[in-house]
């Protein structure tokens, strides 16, 4: 545990508004939002971010099909990531979008400094365009000519456009990424990125469009408009007030946290952090790279139709349980199978059987045997230990799990001691204070996980005449 208090800031990538969240974007918000929980829990200065990114062809297309304009498109999309994260009791500091003026006017700043800087010259550019990825791909990128994560055939985009000297940092971007002064987790994503330094020469990048209209204006020439992914990355600065101004560096940046999955860990680890020091600013310390979801076997898809939004798991399991069970579905950082029959499998078992039975058990007898206790929380140093050490890790489903281990090993005490049988009381009392005192004790750690469910937990078990209250988690109907 840090002694001092220490800077936290820790982001999300922000969303792609061309459709409303699912479940994948739920996963990384959720996981940022109990990382920020837990910073500030110990004390550290934090400050969590999250937004939407909202220019390129790839949003203005999406807009066309909806026969909507693109700021009235954007508007809607957006509107409903913010509703989703406030369902989600999502914690975040604040909440950006790149149409906002302020992001605007920083990002021509920002590209007119890197401009002057002379790491950004005219040029002519061409390639395969995968507008699902905003991205220009390698040819050795394709598979059967396809995108393999848009299943379609990029486009061959030839045109006059400004380009970013990325080349220029390649050196030392490899360099501070094989020393850790920015760290990539886990190792084998390191890894991945360290091979594709070597083995690729990082190329200078095409930084602007002619054709994309819905975009943000380059300062020094308006026939063009600023890369998407350049408008974007600029976030992670202009959600903090940043003006734009190379050298100049907000307080609470750089990140010591950036979550995100494998999708775009490479544009993260080439294009963002060379714009960070084209820019005069210090890097990001820390890249964690989860997994993806994948349901039932299969890639989450519109035209497969398993995609699953936040809102129907609210729907059937409440937003704790949603944040349990999203939390706890895999090991952080692989990928992992999920789907409806194992969330209820889960919900049943962990929360309905589990803790919430749990709970109610022992409230039930306290109450009936009208015990008067009066518990004070923070006992258990080995809990708190073992919690925050999983934490420092990132090890977020095993953070979980020691809360559940306590619970489950409560349930097994209770059962085996069967105080309901006991004549002696106490001897009746001594087993239900015990097993109080450690849902009190793991509630404080629950808070961060399951903010409400712990709020209530805490309340219950604070009072000196602990009453039955109502099923934390009822039974699912079929
Ligand atoms: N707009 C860009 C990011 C710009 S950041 C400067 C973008 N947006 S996105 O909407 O496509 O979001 C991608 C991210 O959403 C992933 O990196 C991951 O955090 C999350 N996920 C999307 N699908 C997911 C799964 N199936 N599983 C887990 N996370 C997923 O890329």
């Amino acid at each position: 545990m840090p002694s001092e208090k220490e800077k936290f800031y820790i982001t999300t990538p922000i969303y792609y508004v061309n459709a409303e969240p699912h479940i994948g974007h739920t996963y990384t918000t959720v996981a940022a939002d109990v990382l920020a929980r837990y910073h500030r829990l110990i004390g550290d200065n934090t400050f969590f971010a999250t937004g939407t990114d909202e220019h390129g062809a790839k949003i203005s297309q999406k807009a066309k099909i909806e026969s909507k304009k693109p700021k009235e498109f954007t508007d809607e999309i957006a509107t409903k990531f913010q509703m989703a994260w406030d369902e989600m009791n999502i914690s975040n500091n604040r909440f950006i979008r790149t149409t906002e003026e302020a992001h605007k006017k920083a990002v021509q700043n920002a590209l007119r400094y890197m401009y002057d800087k002379g790491d950004i010259y005219l040029d002519k550019y061409e390639g395969y365009y995968c507008t699902g990825c905003e991205q220009f791909k390698n040819e050795k990128d394709l598979v059967e000519g396809k995108c393999p994560d848009h299943q379609v055939k990029p486009e061959w985009v030839s045109e006059e456009t400004y380009v970013f000297k990325m080349s220029k940092y390649a050196k030392t971007l490899e360099e501070k990424i094989k020393k850790d002064e920015l760290k990539i987790y886990p190792e084998s994503r390191k890894n991945e990125i360290l091979s594709f330094y070597k083995n690729e020469n990082l190329k200078d990048i095409s930084f602007s469009r002619k054709n994309v209209k819905w975009g943000i204006e380059l300062p020094w020439d308006k026939a063009h408009t600023a890369y998407v992914w350049s408008d974007a990355f600029l976030n992670y600065l202009t959600i903090l007030d940043w003006d734009g101004s190379g050298k100049k560096c907000p307080e609470m940046f750089p990140p010591e946290m950036q979550l995100m999955s494998k999708d775009i860990l490479r544009v993260h680890a080439t294009i963002w952090p060379a714009m960070l020091l084209s820019l005069d600013l210090p890097l990001q310390k820390v890249m964690f790279v989860h997994g993806f979801f994948l349901v039932d076997g299969q890639k989450m898809s519109k035209s497969i139709g398993n995609v699953i939004a936040p809102k129907e798991l609210v729907k059937r399991y409440g937003v704790d349980a949603t944040r349990y069970l999203l939390m706890s579905a895999t090991t952080f950082g692989r990928d992992g199978d999920i789907g409806w029959k194992k969330f209820d499998e889960k919900y049943t078992a962990d929360l309905a059987n589990g803790v919430g039975n749990l709970v109610a058990r022992t409230s039930n007898l306290l109450e009936k045997n009208e015990i008067k206790i009066d518990l004070k929380s923070g006992e258990d140093k080995k809990i708190i230990k073992d919690f925050y050490d999983k934490m420092d890790k990132c090890k977020l489903n095993e953070a979980v799990q020691v809360i559940w281990d306590k619970f489950r090993a409560m349930d097994e005490y209770l059962s085996e001691k069967a105080p309901w049988k006991m004549d002696n009381i106490d001897e009746k009392k001594e087993v239900l204070i015990k097993v109080a005192q450690n849902i009190l004790n793991s509630a404080q750690l629950l808070q961060i996980i399951m903010p409400e469910t712990a709020e209530k937990i805490i309340k219950q078990f604070s009072a000196k005449q602990i009453k039955k209250g109502k099923a934390l988690f009822p039974r699912l109907e079929k």
